[in-house]
């Protein structure tokens, strides 16, 4: 009994001591959810417990229908968004569908807009023109927010560009919005940003938001640092982690990672899941659950099935 009470509380200062290493969980947290179709058995580990992981978004108006069933809006939130700009700035699909979401009783009480506007197509940015976009911005954004649903500013790209862009489309929609409609101002509830490089860069990125839209919060939807070493990418991930928890003005967070490192378009270190879908260490810390010591680039429990087995191969044969 004794000898069990002790190595209770051995594991348990164990782990306080790991926890006090770096962040663990965090409320701001959340999953850009990006699926891949060949590997759909990745989605559940995403809600699978423990997870400190409190709101998802999937680049799209409706939620993840394995995400909805299983949670409500206030465990697990989803908020929508509008990926990109009809051609035609009067069509209002995306504000019909989040209608539709509200009267079937999801509690939609954040909405995100444009994905890297000054972005090209082949980046994967949507690539609008900022006059068009507060046209558009007018037509379906802006009868949301007099639903009382928050609306965040375009995700722009992490580039000199982006500020540019959002001063632009600032100015073009409230010059829409003083002549179309007298009595509403051109407001926004809250500034999303995207971020890949270093922790130095990803600093004074924020400083610069937060300089340029005094008194709103940020979201970054999308961060990290693409194509470094394994050691260079968890130390930025933990300091970043650490920071963005710490800043006050810094609402939300969710690192672009939740794919396997062979398909990553970010460098295998910044994945979250192996080559056969596990968790890595980046991924493990980003759920609030201590590292399993797995390496991004591995084939997990494939490779470490042969690495046992080689193990095994080297010891029968000294022995023999
Ligand atoms: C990152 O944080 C985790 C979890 O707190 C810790 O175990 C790990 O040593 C840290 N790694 C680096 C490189 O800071
Ligand atoms: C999805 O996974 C397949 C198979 O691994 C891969 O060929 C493809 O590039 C992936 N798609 C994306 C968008 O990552
Ligand atoms: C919807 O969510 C908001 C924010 O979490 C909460 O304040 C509100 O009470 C919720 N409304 C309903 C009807 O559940
Ligand atoms: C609309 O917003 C702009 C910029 O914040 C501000 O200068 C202007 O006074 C506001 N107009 C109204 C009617 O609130
Ligand atoms: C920011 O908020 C503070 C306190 O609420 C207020 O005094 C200040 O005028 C606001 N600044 C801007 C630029 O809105």
């Amino acid at each position: 009994m004794t000898s069990l009470k002790a190595i209770v509380a051995l594991a348990a200062l164990g782990w306080s001591l790991s926890a006090a290493a770096g962040p663990l969980a965090s409320p701001k947290r959340g999953l850009a959810f990006t699926p891949n179709d060949t590997t759909r058995v990745d989605d559940t580990i995403w809600i699978t417990q423990p997870s400190c992981l409190t709101w998802y978004y999937n680049y799209k108006a409706e939620p993840e229908p394995t995400f909805s069933e299983s949670f409500s809006q206030s465990e697990f939130e989803f908020v929508p968004m509008m990926w990109g700009a009809p051609e035609d700035a009067s069509d209002t699909t995306f504000l019909e569908t989040i209608k539709g979401l509200v009267k079937k009783g999801i509690n939609i009480t954040n909405v995100l807009s444009f994905n890297e506007p000054d972005g090209p197509w082949e980046w994967g940015g949507s690539d609008i023109e900022p006059a068009h976009a507060a046209k558009v911005w007018v037509s379906n954004l802006m009868p949301l927010q007099e639903m009382g649903i928050r609306v965040g500013l375009p995700a722009t790209t992490g580039a000199p560009s982006g500020l540019v862009w959002l001063k632009s489309f600032l100015e073009e929609c409230r010059k829409l919005v003083s002549t179309e409609k007298e009595s509403r101002n051109c407001t926004y509830d809250f500034v999303t940003v995207h971020w890949y490089g270093n922790f130095e860069g990803l600093a004074s990125h924020l400083g610069e938001y937060v300089a340029t839209f005094p008194n709103k919060t940020v979201w970054v939807t999308e961060y990290n640092l693409a194509h470094a070493s394994l050691a260079e990418t968890q130390a930025f991930y933990n300091i970043s982690a650490e920071y963005m928890d710490r800043l006050e003005e810094v609402e939300r967070y969710s690192l672009f990672g939740a794919f396997r490192s062979d398909v990553s378009n970010v460098g295998p270190n910044a994945a979250m899941l192996t080559a056969d879908g596990q968790l890595t260490d980046i991924g493990n810390w980003y759920l609030g659950r201590p590292a399993a010591g797995v390496n991004p680039e591995s084939l997990g429990t494939r490779l470490s099935v042969a690495w046992v087995l080689g193990l095994l191969g080297v010891v029968v044969s000294l022995v023999a």
